[in-house]
């Protein structure tokens, strides 16, 4: 596995592979690599010849009160886990090269940034499309894979890679689960035992959601209100950011529960922002 800092280097190896005739599979991460991220690879792995991990805690997609300090971090336990999925190439830029003085260029999607997280995060998207364009042109990857537990960072790239003609297909990987049904997420290293315990029941409540909508539920408020009382029964430590039932194409709230829709919810539980989400099709016969 080759570990590679530099830009310049990391775009000479992609260009010596392309010209090998090789298929590059691209996985961005901020690192404290977990199960989740491993299935990102693993599938990489299984669809391309030559696996690149990106480890970068990008400074520009965190707020100001944000935890880009605290994010978790652990460069060696990465590296050991990515010999082990047999990625070929970790990719690991000095923030100081990835911005350099006087940086001033940024790439904004419209419309699907507004809001879900983007509502409650400002730049947020703005900071995640710039440095994964930044990364593409760097990596240069036939492919790359994005996790469905951050569904609208998904779609967001998705639509950036369509907009911008990069010649790169975005793969989506479902969500990957702890065995309570908690989502995988670095974030939740920040969780103490006792909010540890609560914190499946996020991913309870929209299994809940789901299970009233089969009952008949059509109504989008109401059923944000049901999975909102879930959530404050269930999970006394937590406080909700946002409940949303979505169109999964335009990510614009529904009045009316119909389509291919997506449950979606961002809750603070102690210090760790979680978010998590369901897809539904709800297809009613005339
Ligand atoms: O999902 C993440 O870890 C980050 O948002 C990403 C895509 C690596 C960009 O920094």
């Amino acid at each position: 596995m080759i570990i590679v800092r530099e830009i310049k280097k990391m775009q000479k190896i992609s260009d010596e592979k392309r010209r090998e005739g090789k298929i590059i599979g691209f996985v961005p991460t901020m690192g404290a690599l977990h199960e989740g991220h491993l299935e990102l690879i693993r599938t990489a792995r299984k669809k391309t010849d030559f696996v690149v991990v990106s480890i970068f805690v990008n400074p520009i997609q965190f707020g100001p009160k944000e935890d880009y300090r605290d994010y978790p971090r652990d460069e060696e336990g990465d590296f050991e886990k990515c010999k082990r999925e047999g990625v070929d190439c970790v990719f690991v830029p000095h923030v100081g090269e990835m911005y350099e003085e006087n940086f001033s260029t940024y790439v904004e999607v419209e419309g699907l940034t507004e809001g879900l997280c983007g509502k409650y995060r400002p730049g947020h998207f703005r900071g995640v499309t710039t440095v994964v364009a930044k990364l593409f042109n760097i990596v240069r990857p036939h492919l790359a894979f994005f996790g469905w537990k951050d569904a609208q960072q998904l779609l967001v790239i998705k639509r950036m890679t369509r907009d911008l003609n990069f010649d790169i297909e975005v793969v989506g990987v479902e969500t990957v689960r702890e065995k309570d049904g908690l989502a995988m997420s670095s974030r939740n290293w920040y969780l103490n035992e006792g909010e540890r315990k609560q914190a499946p029941y996020l991913y309870k409540a929209l299994l809940y959601g789901k299970e009233i909508i089969e009952k008949g539920e059509r109504n989008a408020e109401k059923l944000k209100e049901e999975i909102k009382k879930f959530i404050s029964k269930n999970v006394p430590l937590g406080k909700i950011q946002y409940v949303e039932i979505v169109d999964i194409e335009n990510l614009k709230p529904l009045k009316k529960i119909k389509g291919d829709i997506m449950i979606a919810l961002a809750v603070f539980i102690g210090k760790a922002r979680l978010i998590d989400n369901i897809r539904l099709k709800v297809h009613d016969r005339r």
